[in-house]
């Protein structure tokens, strides 16, 4: 038998078609379990208030756990007329207790606490477990930054060759957008460790319910300090869209390379026949498809944000039914990162590179023309004219098609007087590299210690 929440006051009951509309069920079902946790934590503060004996709350709570393995292992499901979990699961509860006492938890609550607090636990749950999974993303980045440790490649700006630098310190930039989106899931998480419980449909309770021993039931560090910032407010929940749809970005950045470097023109790696798929057409294809996922699924995080930031802008105080629109969003985006990571982290963990490749690339395009006008300040050039003799060296280099270390020591001489033979010193890809030993640059001993540095960033997690 259906169980409808507001029987009192209405002659008949909602027509079909608002059914079809207002249903939640087939997402909000996911919250069942933190929703009868939250019933647990209820019913104990209704005690406390004299609102329930000793032996009714017994009886609630052997009910509560009934039902938990009931919604645990299918048995007991939303059926069409439950219009959302919290109401799916007073049906089950006044199943399994009977009218007379299921019928007394509801006293003090609202579904607009009840979901608020709902789908902090939620998230907060979830936030754990994503952030295992990018720290999965960085172990294996770092493990393959370790297996390189001389590995050059040519640095880019502009995709145009730059400077050379480690293809372990190119690999750790990655890393660290990474690790500080793990940082914003941990910061996020003292936001959202207040709970909304007790704060009622939006004014408080009259019945003498402490919220804050539910919030410490609940696992939050307290309970919110205003009722109906705890029922209308969403900033919870958009900031975990953010720091969600930002770690689609991270690591839509760090595919986007691995889809160019995979492609014959830059032969920089090969992907794991296990992490490519082929052609239905073309025989010889060898798809970056988890790559190109993980691209694309950026742009669905991105959207799951901007949907619930628009859904929330103008919104009045207290609790609208707009605010059901907030779950789909972040309940995508966490579905969403839950198969992308693993994968990611696979293709990333068995991706090998051709680091001969790489390094016959890295001294190309005269990304060593900055080695040379630093060598030149060194020898008490000033930095303008430096910059002007080294790029008329590139300009000579390229007329007559030659690189920078293929000028005589009669070239050198004709271009600038300050360019003494020993300038060829710092036209390899090592010395360069070498040079560029200040905290954070790309000089070997640095990257060493920037490894370890973030080795111990995320066993610190
Ligand atoms: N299902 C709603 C939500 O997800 C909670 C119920 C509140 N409904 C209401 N009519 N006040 O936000």
């Amino acid at each position: 038998t259906p169980v409808s929440l507001w029987g009192g006051r209405f002659a008949g009951g909602p027509a079909q078609a608002l059914q079809a509309l207002s249903q939640s069920t087939q997402f909000d079902w996911r919250l069942a379990q933190q929703d009868i946790a939250g019933s647990r934590a209820h019913a104990r503060v209704l005690r406390t208030a004299g609102l329930l004996s000793d032996d009714e709350l017994t009886g609630m709570l052997e009910a509560l756990d009934v039902l938990a393995e009931d919604v645990a292992d299918g048995t007991f499901l939303p059926v069409l007329a439950d219009e959302d979990v919290h109401t799916a699961l007073e049906r089950g509860l006044i199943e399994r207790a009977g009218p007379e006492l299921g019928g007394k938890l509801r006293a003090g609550r609202s579904r607009n606490d009840q979901i608020a607090t709902l789908v902090r636990m939620y998230l907060r749950d979830e936030a754990k477990v994503v952030a295992g999974l990018v720290l999965d993303v960085t172990d294996a980045l770092v493990a393959q930054a370790e297996a390189h440790p001389g590995a050059a490649m040519p640095g880019r700006t502009h995709l145009q060759h730059a400077q050379p630098v480690l293809l372990a310190h190119h690999l750790l930039a990655h890393v660290w957008p990474l690790l500080r989106d793990v940082d914003r899931y941990v910061d996020w998480d003292v936001r959202a460790a207040r709970s909304p419980y007790g704060s009622g449909a939006l004014a408080g309770s009259s019945l003498g319910l402490d919220p804050e021993a539910v919030a410490s039931e609940l696992g939050f560090d307290g309970a919110v300090e205003n009722s109906i910032d705890g029922t209308a407010s969403r900033d919870v929940v958009a900031e975990f869209a953010f720091v969600s749809a930002m770690l689609g970005i991270d690591l839509s950045r760090l595919a986007e390379e691995v889809v160019v470097w995979n492609t014959k023109e830059f032969g920089f790696v090969r992907l794991d026949d296990a992490y490519s798929t082929g052609s239905s057409i073309m025989p010889q294809k060898k798809n970056p498809d988890v790559a190109e996922l993980a691209r694309g699924k950026a742009g669905r995080l991105i959207g799951d944000l901007t949907g619930l930031l628009a859904t929330l802008k103008g919104l009045p105080l207290a609790y609208n039914r707009d605010l059901q629109e907030d779950k789909e969003p972040v309940f995508d985006q966490v579905d969403t990162l839950t198969v992308l990571l693993p994968a990611f982290a696979g293709m990333v963990s068995t991706m090998t590179f051709d680091t001969d490749r790489m390094a016959e690339l890295a001294p190309q395009g005269f990304s060593l023309a900055t080695d040379v006008a630093e060598w030149l300040v060194r020898e008490g050039v000033p930095f303008r004219v430096a910059h002007e003799v080294a790029g008329a060296c590139v300009q000579e280099c390229e007329s007559r098609g030659i690189e920078l270390w293929d000028l005589t020591d009669e070239d050198l001489a004709t271009i600038s007087e300050h360019l003494t033979p020993q300038v060829r010193e710092v036209l390899t890809v090592g010395g360069s590299m070498a040079s560029r030993d200040a905290v954070g640059g790309t000089a070997p001993v640095r990257v060493a210690e920037q490894l370890e540095a973030a080795k111990e960033k995320i066993a610190e997690f």
